[in-house]
């Protein structure tokens, strides 16, 4: 291995949770310039591994070499130090503060010599060189998620890291943004910088990675793999030892009475600016809608809206002949519509409750799980354990808090809770973002399934592999306003594109 700082070589790391071996003896190493995928399954040790070289965690045993140089890393300071850098799956900045103020915060600097509009300067010409572009000045509270990723590389940039790793940095991100993000990565390794690159996205690792690695549950199964000419197909059977589905089987249905129909419906965002202009929709029984659109134009507001998580400001929404608004009882729509929200752990769950307490979220006051002011624990448990058995969730136990089940377990406890109510309506908003191929097509499956149970599904996604393949109709949602609908069946991408970016396309 070479003395150069942009390199690093993890040997016989062992890390483990309760219950759980995270890593089992795992060497991981990565060259100069280059761009190596980490794969596995959700909850494989992807993201612990990392979590060790970015000095996060202490393993139990193994050896750290970065640059030639045998180091122990007692915090994310220290990593740094060494030039080593991680982008987390859940991003780490200070919404109220400005990117300037987010990428000094927590140095070790004395605040008296900081100068904030010299830390703006530096910014800004890291910002110019790598691509990345964002406004020094911003609050992060003002950016969308893409921009706060770009933050984030900046951040590391600022602080000298050599080596980044970025744990799946594009399930939040548009099209658009990850060809954005490959060119900051491609200029990134052109200057000798190191990148471990997590991703779900196969069609991404084939495309940016030089070499892949695979972990599965805690095991290295395949080291250093050239990327260059692998295929999908192969890696995600090395990911899960079996072949993955990537076209889904539907059956044919004929759509039933209308579930769901918005009229003009219009509400402000966060900023307390218009978000939806006027959204008309219906939406039927055993029919998937997809909602297409690139990320800010109103769809997260639309299925906050439509779940009584927002006030619309105008316009009308009728659900199974019932006009929703601001006195509807939501908790008890709440069963007859199932969630699935976009922030899995803010929204979606409670993450210091245990697996157990999550699963009766929507249910806990009604029978059996009710009992009388009080919750029935042998009920709650029975639930939890059908619903951990049914939906093949992985977690140590069902006590276990869900803040430390892997992405993919949570995504399906919170569906099986949803589905567990016998839906009529379910509002999926990027379901699978996140998830492995595996669990992918196990979500895939369980949304084919409601709709052939005849619930209605509006699927909000940014994926268009996904909704091509998953929905009956799609609407294009651009500036508020849905701009257009069609088939799902031979619809034109190209058409699709165009739509999402605004552009007026004739019907
Ligand atoms: N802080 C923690 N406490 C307890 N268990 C944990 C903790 N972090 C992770 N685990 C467990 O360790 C295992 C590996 O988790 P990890 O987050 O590394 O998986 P991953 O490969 O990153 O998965 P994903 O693709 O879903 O992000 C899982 O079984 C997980 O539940
Ligand atoms: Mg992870």
């Amino acid at each position: 291995m070479s003395e150069s700082p942009n390199s690093f070589e993890m040997r016989g790391i062992v890390k483990r949770f309760p219950g759980v071996f995270a890593n089992d003896h795992v060497d991981f190493s990565c060259k100069v310039g280059e761009v190596h995928a980490l794969l596995g399954e959700n909850g494989a040790g992807k993201s612990t591994l990392m979590n060790v070289l970015a000095g996060l965690y202490r393993p139990e045993a193994g050896e750290l070499v970065i640059g030639g140089k045998q180091v122990t890393l007692h915090s994310p300071q220290d990593a740094i130090a060494n030039g080593v850098g991680m982008i987390h799956q859940h991003f780490m900045l200070v919404p109220s503060h400005s990117v300037a103020e987010n990428m000094v915060l927590g140095l070790n600097k004395p605040r008296f010599f900081l100068n904030l509009s010299q830390v703006e300067e530096q910014v800004a010409a890291l910002a110019k060189q790598y691509d990345l572009n964002v406004n020094p000045r911003a609050k992060i509270w003002e950016l969308s998620v893409g921009e706060q990723q770009r933050v984030e590389v900046l951040k590391m940039l600022f602080r000298g890291a050599k080596i980044l790793i970025m744990d799946e940095p594009t399930a939040v991100l548009t099209p658009q943004e990850v060809e954005a993000l490959f060119r900051t990565l491609r200029e990134m390794t052109s200057q000798g910088h190191s990148i471990v690159f997590i991703s779900h996205k196969l069609d991404e690792v084939v495309a940016i990675a030089d070499r892949v690695t695979v972990l599965r549950k805690g095991k290295i199964t395949a080291s250093g793999v050239s990327a260059k000419g692998s295929t999908k197909a192969q890696l995600a059977r090395l990911m899960v030892g079996r072949e993955i589905l990537f076209q889904i089987e539907k059956k044919k249905m004929e759509p039933g009475k209308i579930i769901l129909e918005t009229k003009n419906l219009q509400a402000d965002n966060d900023r307390a600016l218009p978000a939806l202009r006027g959204v008309s929709m219906q939406l039927r029984a055993g029919e998937i809608l997809g909602v297409a659109g690139v990320a800010g134009n109103g769809q997260r507001e639309l299925a906050e809206v439509l779940t009584g998580l927002r006030n619309s400001t105008g316009g009308e929404m009728i659900f199974d002949q019932v006009a929703l608004g601001p006195h509807t009882n939501w908790r008890e729509i709440g069963q007859r519509l199932a969630h699935i929200p976009e922030d899995r752990s803010a929204v979606g769950s409670v993450p210091g409750l245990s697996v157990a307490e999550n699963s009766i979220l929507k249910c806990f006051n009604l029978t059996p799980i009710a009992k009388g002011w009080s919750i029935d624990a042998a009920a709650m448990q029975k639930k939890a354990v059908k619903l951990v058995d049914e939906y093949q969730i992985a977690t140590a136990s069902i006590q276990t808090p869900v803040r430390m089940l892997s992405g993919g377990n949570l995504q399906k406890l919170i569906l099986a809770r949803e589905i567990s109510g016998g839906p009529s309506l379910m509002i999926a908003v990027h379901p699978t973002r996140g998830l492995d191929v595996g669990a992918t097509e196990a979500v895939h499956k369980l949304l084919i399934k409601q709709r052939e149970s005849g619930a209605a599904i509006m699927l909000i996604s940014e994926d268009l592999d996904e909704l091509l393949s998953l929905s009956d109709r799609l609407a294009v949602m651009y500036e508020g306003k849905i701009v257009g609908e069609m088939p799902a069946e031979g619809a034109d991408i190209q058409r699709i594109g165009l739509m999402m970016a605004g552009t007026k396309v004739e019907a």
